[in-house]
């Protein structure tokens, strides 16, 4: 029977095994099961972040991970998980020095290296937020930080299961507008998320910008 289930530290390794199927070119799945696991404690440690997954006679068939951030918050979730899986994830490329070398690792550079300036302490102060703030900093959000459906079971409406606990949990949480970035070329994933309501407001290098008022 399938049921949603709140992530807890046990269900990590079986949660890390979806994302790894879901999403297996991605530079996080080639880090490795227990960089994954790591990514996704990041979750479940602190305030305002969530994941659930959806579970099918013990297996792990989707899940889907959240942030909230709130009114002029100047770390954005990638560079909060970034800072948050550092040390893990360098230690998974030096077991793995080819993976530095790849196209997503490449597209990644410069996002890591301020990142690891940030983590040294190194990152000169800002005056001025680095690019413009997105059009809805002024009111609480929650970001649809990661989703993903396991192959065999996608196209049978899993992804939306999932998206409509996404909303269920940020309307519990006294949230009323959601947002997320996708690769424009992710057409199932875009797909999904228009016939679930979000309606794209930006599209940048490749990278469309979606939200959704509850
Ligand atoms: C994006 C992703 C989560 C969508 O999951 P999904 O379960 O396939 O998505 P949906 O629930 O929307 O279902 C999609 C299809 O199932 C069909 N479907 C079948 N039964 C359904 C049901 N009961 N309810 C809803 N849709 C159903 C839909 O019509 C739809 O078909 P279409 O894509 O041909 O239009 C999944 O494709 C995935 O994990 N991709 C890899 C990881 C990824 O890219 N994540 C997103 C990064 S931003």
């Amino acid at each position: 029977m399938m049921r949603v289930v709140y992530a807890q530290s046990g269900d990590l390794k079986a949660i890390a095994k979806c994302h790894r199927s879901a999403f297996s070119d991605s530079l996080s799945s080639k880090l490795g099961l227990s960089y994954c696991i790591k990514m996704l404690n990041w979750y479940i440690e602190g305030q305002g972040k969530f994941l659930f997954s959806i579970m099918d006679n013990g297996e792990c068939i989707g899940y889907c991970g959240g942030a909230t951030r709130m009114p002029g918050a100047n770390l954005g979730s990638a560079s909060s998980l970034a800072q948050y899986t550092m040390i893990k994830g360098l230690i998974a490329i030096c077991v793995r020095p080819w993976l530095f070398f790849t196209k997503e690792a490449k597209a990644n550079y410069e996002f890591v290296f301020r990142n690891i300036k940030r983590k040294l302490g190194l990152e000169k102060k800002r005056t001025k937020p680095p690019k413009p703030a997105p059009h809805y900093d002024s009111m609480a959000t929650a970001g649809l930080v990661v989703i993903g459906v396991s192959p065999q079971y996608q196209g049978k409406g899993i992804g939306s299961q999932l998206l409509q606990e996404f909303e269920r949990k940020a309307i519990e949480m006294g949230i009323k507008h959601l947002h997320l970035s996708v690769k424009e070329t992710n057409d199932s994933a875009l797909r999904s998320y228009l016939r679930n309501g979000w309606k794209v407001y930006e599209n940048l290098n490749g990278l469309m910008f979606l939200e959704k008022f509850l």
